[in-house]
């Protein structure tokens, strides 16, 4: 169950230390936007050692379409990693050749086939709006989708994504609405992008909140004090999983019922697929708990 991802640029030894701390579900060692050309084999080697032996450690590789990327699996590999992030995709077509490569690098490294995940950034290429569809059965490597603004917002020429209030410019709200269907067709999980302002804890626990009530089964953090807020935001509170769990019954003592009445409010099919969600997740989030 991945709530929070804290990315963690991999060059930076000192943060590097610091990440396991913070309580996030994922780390994501970034070798791509928050990392200087120049310091990319050091970021590398660093990542390389930090992963081997850790679990559910990410690494942010460069889009597949730069020399890099190849450079940052060969180092990254070694130590298999829980999965990849995918920047910049143009389409599903990136996501599969970057399966295509972590095939190969498994059988060299001795892998189980298919264990690396794939989590692409779907939308920072205007292009790859126009083919979100693809990703449904593209890959059995997907974990999910996530997305982002910022290179988006460069790629058009506009001057901000967000308004006065840190809410998202009517592009990318759509980019946004895109991710988290793009993500159900393809039956994954959708993951809500950064809160970029780390010092505003009340913007990020309410940016956290609206991602778990649209849908989102998790977000991106930047910086550890925005990880619990994060956490916290995706657990469904005890009463949602009790009415959930009173949906469920009802429905199963009258089996044949399309559509049912409870508190003076009707319930369907959509419903009870929604009630079943929330409890599966509450009960993933209690096995993970008992399990330490
Ligand atoms: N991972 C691990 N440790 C982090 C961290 C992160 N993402 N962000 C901050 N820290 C550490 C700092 O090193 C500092 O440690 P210290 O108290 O021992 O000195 C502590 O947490 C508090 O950090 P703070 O001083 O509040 O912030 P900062 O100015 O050091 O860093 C950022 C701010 C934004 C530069 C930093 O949070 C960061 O690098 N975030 C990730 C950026 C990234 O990867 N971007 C790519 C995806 S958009
Ligand atoms: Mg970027």
């Amino acid at each position: 169950m991945n709530r929070s991802f804290l990315f963690v640029p991999a060059d930076d030894e000192h943060k590097l230390q610091k990440a396991g701390e913070a309580g996030a579900d994922a780390l994501i060692l970034d070798l791509e936007d928050s990392v200087v050309a120049a310091a990319r084999t050091v970021a590398r080697d660093l990542a390389r050692a930090y992963i081997a032996g850790k679990k559910n450690v990410w690494v942010r590789i460069n889009p597949i379409d730069s020399e890099d990327a190849a450079k940052d699996l060969d180092a990254v590999m070694a130590s298999a990693p829980a999965g990849i992030i995918l920047p910049k995709p143009r389409s599903a077509d990136d996501a599969c050749a970057l399966a295509a490569m972590l095939d190969k690098l498994e059988t060299r490294h001795g892998i189980p086939a298919g264990q690396t995940r794939i989590l692409p950034l779907c939308t920072e290429r205007p292009q790859a709006l126009f083919a979100l569809d693809g990703y449904v059965g593209a890959t059995a490597r997907l974990a999910g989708l996530s997305w982002g603004a910022e290179d988006l917002s460069a790629a058009v020429g506009a001057s901000r994504s967000r308004d006065d209030d840190g809410g998202w410019l009517p592009p990318y709200e759509l980019a946004r609405s895109l991710c988290l269907f793009a993500a159900a067709a393809a039956e994954v999980q959708a993951i809500d992008t950064v809160y970029t302002d780390f010092r505003d804890l009340e913007g990020v626990a309410r940016y956290a909140a609206n991602a778990a009530r649209d849908g989102f089964a998790g977000m991106l953090a930047i910086h550890p004090a925005q990880v619990k807020i994060i956490n916290d935001a995706f657990v469904p509170d005890a009463e949602v999983i009790e009415r959930a769990r009173r949906i469920i019954a009802l429905f199963e003592e009258s089996p044949g019922a399309g559509t049912l009445g409870m508190d003076g409010e009707m319930i369907d099919r959509p419903h009870l697929a929604q009630a079943r969600r929330i409890v599966d997740l509450a009960n993933d989030l209690q096995a993970t708990q008992e399990k330490g």
